[in-house]
């Protein structure tokens, strides 16, 4: 069966890497804006019978959903057989439950509107807290791969003597499978948050790792508060200035710039495309399609 992949505006680098690890097509497409603001859709490869994945950057969704239901339902009326998504990040994982009376819990939402339309879904460590897996929400096959292997050979070719360090309990996760597949130690901290750009780290014990380098690893960065925060703890506690990795650098208004400034070296993978991308998720996506196809 022929396998196209079609690479969403945003993708370009992530999707030429994935292409050359996998048997799938570039397909073609026009995307574009009607004067009015509205999309334009239109597929100019041949399609019919494919299997295609769409690979959707899905960081800022809003502007992204439509015009990708939109290319999903143009797909299915052009006869693919079927259609899958792949976003590396995906978005709307962290409205998981109702924080505040008459809230929605907008992760379930938008997962019953992506479970309506495409077939499959594959990721790259979903914001799991209080939902569990995937398929707590998802009604389609959803596969979340996740980036601890990428990011231990990071560690492993780039940094001598790391010490990985999670930043709050729910980093564990990820801090201690990095740490063992880079065969070095870790710490997690504890962090409370007071408010959306209002976090406190306490209580790290990490004097005695003074001549490692600190590798602070999350799944993601958005305000940087959390990341900054925990430089500044070990900072103080006689460690230099640490490595912080996200796997998804989403660097809500401006926060790339204050952590460089607080000069920590910024790492993230290129599941939403920035400057600091230095971890390629492509190997991994392309053992996801293998997995789910
Ligand atoms: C929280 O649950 C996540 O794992 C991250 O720690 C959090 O999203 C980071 O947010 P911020 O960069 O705004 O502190």
């Amino acid at each position: 069966m022929k396998r196209i992949l079609i690479v969403m505006p945003g993708q370009e680098a992530l999707g030429s890497s994935l292409l050359a690890r996998t048997d799938f097509q570039a397909g073609v497409i026009e995307l574009r804006r009607f004067p009015d603001g509205e999309s334009y859709v239109r597929v100019l490869s041949d399609v019919r019978n494919a299997e295609v994945a769409i690979l959707c950057q899905l960081h800022q969704p809003d502007d992204k959903v439509l015009p990708l239901l939109l290319l999903v339902s143009t797909l299915r009326d052009l006869g693919v057989r079927r259609v899958g998504l792949i976003a590396p990040y995906l978005a709307y994982m962290r409205q998981d439950k109702r924080f505040r009376e008459g809230e929605g819990i907008s992760a379930r939402y938008f997962a019953r509107l992506i479970s309506q339309q495409v077939d499959w879904l594959l990721t790259v460590d979903p914001h799991l807290h209080r939902i569990h897996a995937l398929s707590e929400v998802y009604s389609i096959p959803a596969l979340a791969m996740t980036a601890v292997q990428p990011i231990a050979q990071w560690l492993r070719e780039n940094v001598t003597k790391p010490l990985v360090i999670g930043p709050d309990e729910e980093s564990e996760q990820w801090a201690a499978r990095v740490a063992q597949a880079a065969d070095c130690p870790w710490e997690v901290l504890t962090k409370e948050r007071f408010g959306d750009r209002d976090v406190r780290i306490s209580l790290p014990h990490v004097e005695q790792y003074t001549a490692c380098i600190p590798v602070l690893v999350d799944d993601i960065i958005s305000t940087g508060r959390t990341m900054l925060q925990a430089a500044a703890h070990l900072q103080a506690a006689g460690l230099v200035a640490p490595i912080c990795i996200g796997v998804h650098g989403i660097f809500a208004e401006g926060a790339l710039a204050e952590m460089q400034a607080a000069g920590v070296t910024v790492v993230t993978s290129n599941s939403i495309p920035d400057i600091s991308n230095q971890i390629d998720l492509a190997p991994l996506l392309a053992d996801g399609l293998r997995h789910l196809l």
